[in-house]
C-alpha cells in the first residue's frame, strides 16, 4: 500500500517535470518561430509592419528620410483600418492591370511626370477611367514611404450627364512568392462627380516591399504588377416609383354569371373592367381550384396589363334574397397562379346549391369585387 502511494507520488513529480519542460520547450518554439511568422505575414498587423520597417531601416534598404515617416505611416494605416480591408486573393484584377518590366526604372522615369504613372484609358461600368501609380516617397504629398494608387474617372461623361458615379474600388498588387494578389479596398462605394474625379489610397504599400525581391512584390528581375477592380453601382437608368392608390375611381366590379348550373368549364373569365385607371378581369372556378377543388368556389382578380403590385380588395358573393353577402378581403401581393389576387375558398359549393341561401337565383350568381387600394409602379428614366 505504502509503496504504491509513493510510486504514485513519484509519477506526479515526473509528470510535472515533463509538463514544465514541455511548456518551456513550446514557449521557446514560439519565441523562435515569431520572426519567421512575421516574415510570412508581412502585412497582417500594424506591429508587424513597423517591425519590418525597422529591420529594413537597419539594413539600409529604405531611403533615409523614412525614419520620420515610419511612425506616421503606421498611424495612417491604423486610422484607415476601420474602413479599409486587406485581403489576399488569387483572382486577377477585373478592370485593369499594369505590369512594369522594372519597378525601379519606372520610379525614375516618372519623376518627369509629377512622380506618377498614368495608365491608358480603359472602360469599366460604362465610364472611362485611368489608373494612377505613384511609386515614389511623399508623392503625392503625405504618402510618406508608401506607394499610392488612384483611379481617375474620365470627366467628359460627367460633364454631359451631370451624373454622380458610385463605384467600389479595389487596388491590387501581385505577390509572386505566394502567387496571390494583395488587395486593399474601402468597404464603402466611392462617389465620383465633376468635383471629385479621383479616388485612391495614399498608403497602399510601403515602397520598401518593391525594393527587395524577397518580399515577392518584385520578381523576374524587377517586374511588378498593379491592378484595380472598378465595380460601378450605377443608379440604374430606370427606376420604379411605387405609390399607393387609395381613392379608387369606379372601385366596384360587378359580374353576373347566368345559367350557372350548366357551366361545365373549369374556369370563366369576365370581360375587362376599368377601375382606378387600370384594366382588370375576374376569373372564377365554379368548381374550385387547388385545395378548393370540389368543395368551394374560387374567385380571382387579375390585372389585364399584367401588373404585379400590392392590392387590397373585397371579394363578395351577393346574396340576392337579400341577406348577408359572403365577403372576404385580400390584402397583399399576388397570391394566386397566373398573376392574380384572390380567394381560393370564397363560398362552399353546398351554399351555392342550397336555394334557401339566396346566392343562386334564377340560375344566376353575382360577384362583386371592390378594389380598396393598389400600388402603382411607374418606370422613370434618367
Ligand atoms: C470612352 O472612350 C472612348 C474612346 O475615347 C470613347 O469613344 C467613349 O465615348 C468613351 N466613353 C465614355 C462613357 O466617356
Ligand atoms: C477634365 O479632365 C481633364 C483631363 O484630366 C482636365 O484637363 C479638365 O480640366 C477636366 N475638366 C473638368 C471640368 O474638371
Ligand atoms: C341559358 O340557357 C338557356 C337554355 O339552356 C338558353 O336558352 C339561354 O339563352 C341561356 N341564357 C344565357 C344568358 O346564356
Amino acid at each position: 500500500m505504502y509503496t504504491e502511494e509513493k510510486q504514485k507520488n513519484t509519477n506526479y513529480g515526473s509528470i510535472f517535470v515533463y509538463c514544465f519542460f514541455s511548456f518551456v520547450f513550446v514557449g521557446g518554439m514560439i519565441t523562435y518561430a515569431k520572426p519567421y511568422y512575421n516574415l510570412q505575414n508581412l502585412m497582417d498587423t500594424e506591429t508587424v509592419i513597423e517591425e519590418r520597417l525597422l529591420d529594413m531601416e537597419k539594413s539600409g534598404v529604405l531611403p533615409c528620410d523614412l525614419r520620420s515617416s515610419v511612425s506616421g505611416a503606421a498611424r495612417n494605416h491604423h486610422k484607415l483600418s476601420t474602413t479599409v480591408r486587406e485581403e489576399t486573393r488569387t483572382r486577377p484584377p477585373i478592370s485593369y492591370c499594369v505590369k512594369f518590366e522594372s519597378f525601379a526604372t519606372m520610379s525614375k522615369l516618372v519623376t518627369g511626370n509629377g512622380d506618377k504613372y498614368e495608365s491608358r484609358p480603359f472602360s469599366a461600368g460604362g465610364y472611362n477611367w485611368t489608373f494612377l501609380i505613384y511609386p515614389n516617397a511623399n508623392k503625392p504629398a503625405g504618402s510618406g514611404g508608401y506607394v499610392s494608387l488612384y483611379v481617375k474617372i474620365d470627366n467628359s461623361s460627367l460633364i454631359t450627364t451631370q451624373n454622380e458615379v458610385y463605384a467600389w474600388i479595389k487596388f491590387l498588387t501581385y505577390k509572386s512568392t505566394t502567387d496571390t494578389y494583395h488587395e486593399l479596398h474601402a468597404t464603402e462605394a466611392q462617389r465620383f462627380h465633376l468635383f471629385k474625379q479621383q479616388y485612391g489610397m495614399l498608403n497602399f504599400l510601403e515602397i520598401g516591399y518593391y525594393q527587395n525581391a524577397a518580399y515577392g512584390f518584385i520578381f523576374n528581375g524587377g517586374q511588378s504588377v498593379f491592378g484595380v477592380d472598378i465595380v460601378v453601382s450605377k443608379p440604374s437608368g430606370t427606376w420604379e416609383d411605387v405609390s399607393y392608390e387609395e381613392n379608387i375611381r369606379d372601385p366596384v366590379l360587378d359580374w353576373r354569371i347566368t345559367n350557372f348550373s350548366i357551366r361545365d368549364q373549369v374556369s370563366y373569365t369576365s370581360d375587362t373592367f376599368s377601375s382606378g385607371g387600370r384594366n382588370w378581369v375576374l376569373k372564377v372556378y365554379p368548381n374550385g381550384v387547388g385545395s378548393a377543388t370540389g368543395n368551394s368556389l374560387s374567385l380571382y382578380l387579375l390585372s389585364a396589363s399584367n401588373q404585379k403590385g400590392y392590392v387590397k380588395a373585397k371579394f363578395r358573393v351577393i346574396n340576392q334574397t337579400p341577406s348577408n353577402n359572403v365577403e372576404k378581403q385580400v390584402d397583399g401581393w399576388p397570391n394566386a397562379k397566373e398573376n392574380g389576387w384572390g380567394v381560393d375558398k370564397l363560398i362552399p359549393l353546398a351554399d351555392i346549391k342550397d336555394p334557401s341561401k339566396g346566392f343562386l337565383v334564377k340560375d344566376t350568381i353575382r360577384f362583386q369585387v371592390e378594389i380598396l387600394a393598389f400600388s402603382k409602379t411607374n418606370s422613370i428614366s434618367n
